[in-house]
């Protein structure tokens, strides 16, 4: 029994087509469109992946937890359960052709199963929203260093001064809001152009060139005279600086990096041609993504080792020391700016796949225009990103989850969490690998295997595997990663 469907006409008219096709469901194509092949699905996909996880936050988690033990634990999280799971949120896209909360409620109504599958395509799309909220305000950063750089700022500045220019920054509200505005400004101006004169001619233009400048600043460290340093810190493994809590953090972060477990993914995956491959495609977004990821490493590390700084430095890594050792550098401000428009780029080309599935569910149930969608789902993320830039300056003792003791008769508190910290949180430790495990769980036990094959197109050993690794492995893992970020393991 199907259940009348909400939504607008274009929906219905959809639903409807399927519904007197049927079989004809194979060929329908996203009212939103589709992209112009699957070289373009591909690096969308990976332009969503390769954003402030691959650059800002790997590198610094890396420098945290060991370096080489550490990547090597990522790159078996990303092999064993990132690229299972991306196909199967892939192929639940591809079959849905809808906004991923309409695809999860195709899904069910397709195969009569439990209604409640359908909040999964809800949670994604407000975990999307949450992330983008903090997401805007750290690639403002990004922005102003990439101007502060131009202008040759940090021109032999020092380690105070550096610290200095962060700090003035994330002290100031008013900073904080132009710069965030700015970049929701130009995600919202893409994602309003659509699927091809939008989204599709961004990643064409800026993962090139976001891989071409990716290559010149790791040739530049090249140049530092301490590549093999950098190179020997992310690649020799040295497994006793690594812990149990290390291991949890690779595989959160291979959720985060991948944009898996929200809907990004299953948007993107919704617009993809219909015979492209999906197992193929996805080997591609997973290795660029990795490759990124290995490559800031490499572009990153030469350059803090040549000046005599501390790799484990956390998220000051890019905003902090990186900054200094430019200063110091021959060509410094040039290179300098050329890091921050890469960072740029990358978290552009990922915050309008954190946009898009909103605004896909806007137009599809709402009868909003895409314009219009665009505009109202970037205003409340623009809202709600007031509370991280709040978390850095006046609301920065606004905390939750304090330890609290009594020194000498003063209650002193240490460890509270900020808005900014609690939504990271949120979203990455919890809501991403709960995604990702109900994805698993959903194309791996609940759908029927004939369909999830016919979609996959994909027979013989590698399919079992596959969908082995999907029903078992992955699951366990995801509930390892949520037991872990909760504090029962
Ligand atoms: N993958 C992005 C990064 O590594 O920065 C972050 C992200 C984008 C997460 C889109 C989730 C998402 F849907």
């Amino acid at each position: 029994m199907r259940r009348p469907q909400r939504g607008g006409s274009k929906l219905r008219e959809q639903l409807s087509n399927h519904d007197k096709k049927g079989e004809a469901v194979e060929h329908r194509e996203s009212i939103h469109g589709e992209w112009s092949s699957r070289w373009v699905f591909v690096l969308a996909a990976a332009g969503s992946a390769v954003g402030l996880g691959n650059i800002w936050k790997f590198p610094y988690i890396a420098g945290e937890n060991g370096g080489g033990a550490f990547v090597l634990v990522y790159l078996l999280c990303i092999a064993l359960v990132g690229i299972p799971i991306m196909m199967a949120e892939v192929l639940l896209g591809r079959r849905g052709r809808r906004s991923p909360i309409n695809t999860l409620r195709f899904l069910t109504q397709e195969g009569h199963h439990h209604p409640a599958w359908e909040y999964l395509g809800w949670a994604g799309v407000v975990a999307g929203f949450l992330i983008l909220s903090y997401y805007s305000v750290i690639a403002g950063w990004a922005l102003s260093y990439l101007v502060w750089h131009i202008t040759g700022t940090f021109q032999g500045i020092d380690a105070a001064g550096a610290q200095q220019f962060f700090a003035d920054l994330t002290g100031s509200p008013e900073r904080l809001l132009a710069w965030h505005t700015i970049f929701m400004v130009m995600t919202t101006l893409v994602v309003a152009r659509g699927v091809r004169s939008g989204l599709e001619q961004a990643v064409r233009v800026m993962m090139p060139a976001l891989f071409v400048l990716l290559l010149v600043l790791v040739g530049y460290a090249a140049t530092t005279g301490h590549f093999g340093e950098g190179l020997a810190f992310l690649f020799t493994p040295d497994f006793h600086r690594l812990s149990g809590n290390s291991v949890l953090i690779a595989l959160g972060h291979a959720f985060f990096t991948l944009s898996l477990g929200m809907g990004a993914i299953m948007v993107y995956g919704s617009y993809m041609p219909h015979g492209a491959s999906i197992s193929r495609s996805t080997l591609m977004i997973a290795g660029a993504d990795t490759l990124v990821a290995l490559l800031a490493g490499m572009a990153i590390f030469p350059v803090v080792f040549a000046n005599g700084l501390e790799p484990g430095a956390g998220p000051g890594l890019l905003f902090q020391t990186l900054p200094l050792a430019f200063g110091q550098m021959p060509w410094g401000s040039l290179f300098g700016a050329l890091f921050f428009l890469l960072v740029t780029f990358a978290a552009w080309t990922s915050a309008i796949s954190l946009v898009e599935p909103t605004v896909a569910w806007l137009v599809e149930n709402h009868g909003f225009t895409r314009a219009w969608a665009a505009l109202a789902t970037g205003l409340a993320a623009w809202v709600l990103g007031l509370a991280t830039i709040f978390s850095f300056n006046i609301g920065a003792d606004w905390t939750l989850f304090a330890h609290c003791q009594i020194e000498a008769g003063v209650e002193v508190c240490s460890g509270g969490k900020t808005a900014f910290d609690l939504l990271d949180y949120l979203t990455s430790n919890i809501m991403l690998p709960l995604g990702g495990l109900v994805i698993a769980l959903f194309a791996g036990w609940v759908m029927q295997r004939r369909l999830v094959q016919e979609e996959l197109r994909l027979y013989g050993k590698g399919f079992e595997v596959w969908y082995f690794v999907l029903r078992y492995l992955s699951p366990v893992a995801m509930i390892v990663v949520f037991l872990g970020a909760i504090g029962i393991l």
